[in-house]
């Protein structure tokens, strides 16, 4: 692991608050990381943060088993700074009174700074200001050596420090946006209070990956299986800038992708970034192995093993090679629980379709430190272009998944170019980035009966389906405006042989999924 000059551990007591905190930190260009509630003091020090953040959390400190601190991280002398749930825990620990709440506060709130200077962290502040308040409980009376320095109509002490012992704490939520100064009480806490210094930037990223990848493979080989997605685009990019042709990147065209996809993506890193690519076209291998096959699951499991078995192929048996790159980010580290250490050996590659069990290669994953907007902002500053850097998600099986009944060529096509019309149209709405996903699915085995021109028509209709989504766990489907789906329905009927009706997906996840397969 590279040092950074700064670090904030950002303690995670529940619920999401945590992981946003964290990227407000790394907005205001200071490296954070999220750390568990049970962290012992030990484990604090040896991090050498330059700041811990107490984040809110969904429970009382008042119910048994809510979580906790352990104390000695108060004695540190490390900057504090506590927010909601994390105020109310610093006064309990600390010798102060939580009052169990009678109402609460939800929503907006205004809180009026105490005082003539309101303490260290909000001075400068307008003396009433509209905060955002999730809480029930409230501090009542403040630890020995603290003073108020601000109160709210149901939060007799809103916030509250000694500047002495290094302890702030606010009672409302600074890290959401409906807090107007919430940045700045953050930039205050962080710059000022803690000095930490602004300087984790993309350029300081790149440095540091740079440097970690070829501290950790040396002169090894390394493989990374491009999917055109964002993540593992960025990640190839990123270890091409530091071990050049030692980086290996294997391309599998299954005949499955979007149209012109497969170009873009050979255009991009061979032509472009000159990486060493092998591009591998194996749509007719896949089309074979699909004949007749109708079966979601089924589908599924045959584009995963064939992408493995071709990825053998290419790749000398995978003997020579020790290294492979993965895009994975910072919600799957933080969902897995977290770790230190960027080496591990792995069994199976979920975004290539599981690899076979007896393989052992070590994983580079240069991107792990990272959320996805960070990784999107370094792709850009690794010369990716916006077409790959901005994409939304797609799924490993491709279009196979979006075919409901047996995939062939010519309904790859259809469906290649009904999508690229629904693509295009949310890109002229310019409501690309609103969406999660927006795409098109074939109902290749429906059929029904239209007129055009005067003629009868019996053909297959096509699904347009967009959702937001911050997760892909839970997701709406998008109110777009009737004029713009008009505008697609026209286009597609006309422009898209084959396809005579065009429906709308209304279904939210749940208790629909994302894709149709
Ligand atoms: P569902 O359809 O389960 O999809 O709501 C959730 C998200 O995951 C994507 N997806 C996949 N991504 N391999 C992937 O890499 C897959 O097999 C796969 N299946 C679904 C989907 O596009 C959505 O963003």
């Amino acid at each position: 692991m590279v040092q950074r000059t700064h670090t904030v551990l950002v303690v995670d007591f529940g619920a999401q608050y945590a992981q946003l905190i964290a990227r407000r930190v790394r907005e205001l260009n200071v490296y954070s990381e999220i750390v568990p509630h049970r962290i012992t003091a030990a484990e604090v020090a040896k991090k050498e943060p330059s700041a811990i953040i107490l984040s809110g959390g969904p429970k009382s400190v008042h119910v048994d088993g809510a979580p906790s601190l352990d104390p000695a991280i108060y004695e540190l002398g490390v900057p504090i700074l506590g927010i909601c749930y994390g105020v109310q825990l610093i006064a309990q620990q600390l010798g102060g009174t939580v009052g169990r709440g009678l109402r609460g506060e939800y929503g907006r709130a205004k809180a009026t700074l105490i005082g003539d200077a309101a303490g260290t962290l909000l001075q400068g502040l307008p003396v009433e200001q509209d905060v955002w308040m999730s809480h029930f409980d409230a501090v009542t009376v403040v630890p020995d050596g603290f003073v108020a320095t601000a109160t709210s109509p149901d939060a007799p002490v809103a916030a509250m420090e000694c500047a002495e012992r290094k302890i702030w704490g606010v009672q409302w939520h600074p890290e959401v946006v409906h807090t107007p100064y919430g940045m700045a009480v953050l930039q205050r806490f962080l710059h000022d209070l803690a000095g930490c210094e602004p300087n984790w930037t993309m350029g300081s990223i790149i440095d540091e990956q740079v440097a970690a990848v070829r501290a950790q493979v040396g002169t090894g080989r390394v493989i990374c299986a491009l999917s055109g997605g964002v993540d593992s685009a960025v990640a190839a990019a990123l270890v091409h800038r530091a071990i050049g042709h030692q980086l290996v990147c294997i391309y599998v065209d299954t005949g499955l992708m979007r149209l012109n996809e497969s170009d873009q993506v050979v255009e991009t890193f061979k032509r472009n970034m000159g990486i060493e690519l092998i591009h591998v076209s194996a749509g007719p291998r896949y089309f074979e192995k699909l004949a007749g096959v109708v079966e979601p699951e089924t589908k599924r499991k045959i584009i995963g093993e064939l992408f493995v078995r071709i990825f053998e192929e290419h790749t000398g048996g995978l003997s020579d090679a020790e290294y492979l790159v993965q895009g994975t980010l910072y919600p799957d580290v933080i969902e897995s629980g977290g770790a230190d250490g960027t080496a591990s050996v792995i069994k199976s590659h979920h975004n290539v379709g599981g690899l076979p069990d007896d393989m052992t290669l070590k994983l580079v994953e240069p991107l792990r430190d990272l959320f996805k907007d960070e990784v999107r902002k370094l792709g850009k500053e690794l010369g990716l272009p916006d077409e790959i850097v901005l994409r939304q998600p797609f799924p490993g099986p491709g279009l196979g998944v979006r075919i409901l009944g047996e995939v062939t060529p010519e309904r790859v096509s259809t469906l290649q170019h009904a999508d690229a019309i629904v693509r295009d149209e949310i890109h002229k709405a310019g409501l690309e980035r609103e969406l999660w996903q927006s795409f098109a699915v074939l109902a290749a085995d429906v059929r029904s009966v239209g007129v055009m021109g005067d003629e009868r028509t019996y053909a297959h209709p096509i699904i347009i389906r967009a959702v937001t989504s911050d997760d892909a766990m839970t997701a709406d489907w998008a109110r777009l405006p009737y004029e713009l789906l008009e505008t697609m329905s026209n286009r597609i009927i006309n422009e898209v042989a084959g396809v005579n009706r065009v429906v709308y997906d209304v279904t939210s996840k749940p208790p629909g999924t994302i894709e149709w397969e």
